[in-house]
């Protein structure tokens, strides 16, 4: 079959004959691959800098994590690899799957469920978010925070505040339903107090967090107390786009009621990653299926995979792999 290999952690991608993966046992299934999406974390794990990445092999081994197959039967799923994704064929774990709506194309079903995990797991279960919260998203205007924005408010949040760099994307989110945007572009000072003054008219319960970084350690200062009582925030770390570590003052944690979480493999429970394939992940799809749901993709063709691995897709746009 024709596959997307890795031989060299932290190399290019080769588009090249590789052998069909093997079911080993009765919780595996061989399936066709429609639709691959490539993320932050598919790139993570293929350069070796993520936390769960496996050791590289001499004889290659097929990249892509997750995507749209079809069974023998025909029926088109959504599925998490055993082998890699990025091929035409690949193993997936049978009990790890979601039947995706007729009316949702390939590439939008292939790029939805990492965002969805990225936003619903850390808002339903690490922020426990409920109707009438105010949330804010620290780096909303990528993929994942653009799905984020729509998921709170179909959650029930009253108002979701966005930051982000760039201008137009964060003025694009308020037709996704935020509400009000602070750019992370204006100096230090002028941040904190734009975020300082919504905080006291409209308290923040969640913060979802896609960059951490310097961003993180002005908002954890905007919700510092004053030795009073103050309003419980929820803040759940969800990628690190601008810097894995920050620096927070004790004092600054004993201000506040403060929860600070974080939410990825190895966060979640066992019931709450069954709850995300019986559940949650057929949810988004219906709701995208029905257009409640916005999502914007670019696709591409396999056999290009080593000149487009490393494109920068902007805008909030996610790559596709159409195969
Ligand atoms: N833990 C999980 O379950 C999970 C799931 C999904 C994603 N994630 C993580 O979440 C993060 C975002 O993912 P994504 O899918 O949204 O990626 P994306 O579509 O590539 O978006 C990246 C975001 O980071 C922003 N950004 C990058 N550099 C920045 C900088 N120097 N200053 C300010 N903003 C900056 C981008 O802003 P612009 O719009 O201005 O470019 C954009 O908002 C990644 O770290 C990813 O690994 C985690």
């Amino acid at each position: 079959m024709k596959a997307a290999v890795m031989y060299q952690q932290g190399g290019l991608p080769q588009y090249t004959n590789f052998p069909e993966p093997i079911v080993h046992n009765e919780d595996e299934v061989l399936v066709t691959v429609k639709a691959v999406a490539i993320k932050h974390l598919d790139k993570s794990k293929a350069s070796g800098k993520h936390y769960s990445s496996d050791a590289p092999k001499e004889s290659g081994k097929v990249i892509g994590g997750d995507g749209v197959c079809l069974l023998a039967d025909g029926m088109r799923v959504y599925g998490m690899g055993i082998s890699g994704m990025l091929a035409e064929r690949a193993t997936i774990d049978k009990d790890r799957t979601v039947k995706i709506p007729n009316d949702l194309d390939d590439a939008t079903a292939a790029a939805l469920p990492n965002a969805v995990i990225g936003a619903a797991m850390g808002l339903k279960f690490k922020a426990d978010i409920q109707p009438g919260d105010v949330v804010l998203i620290n780096g909303a205007t990528g993929f994942t925070g653009r799905v984020a924005v729509q998921i709170a408010k179909h959650y029930g949040a009253k108002k979701v505040i966005v930051t982000g760099r760039n201008l137009a994307s964060l003025e694009d989110l308020l037709s996704l339903g935020a509400d009000e945007i602070v750019s992370v572009m204006q100096d230090d000072e002028s941040f904190k107090a734009q975020l300082t003054v919504i905080h006291a008219a409209t308290p923040i319960d969640v913060i979802i967090d896609y960059l951490w970084g310097h961003t993180a350690e002005m908002i954890l200062a905007c919700v510092k107390g004053k030795g009073s009582f103050t309003n419980r925030v929820r803040y759940v770390s969800v990628g690190s786009m601008t810097g894995d570590l920050i620096q927070l003052s004790a004092a600054n944690l004993r201000s506040v009621d403060l929860q600070l979480t974080g939410s990825g493999l190895g966060a979640w429970s066992k019931p709450q990653v069954g709850q995300l394939f019986s559940q949650i992940l057929p949810e988004m799809f219906a709701l995208a299926a029905a257009g409640k749901l916005k999502v914007d993709t670019v696709t591409v063709k396999l056999e290009n995979i080593a000149e487009l691995w490393d494109l920068e897709v902007d805008g909030g746009k996610r790559l596709v792999v159409v195969i």
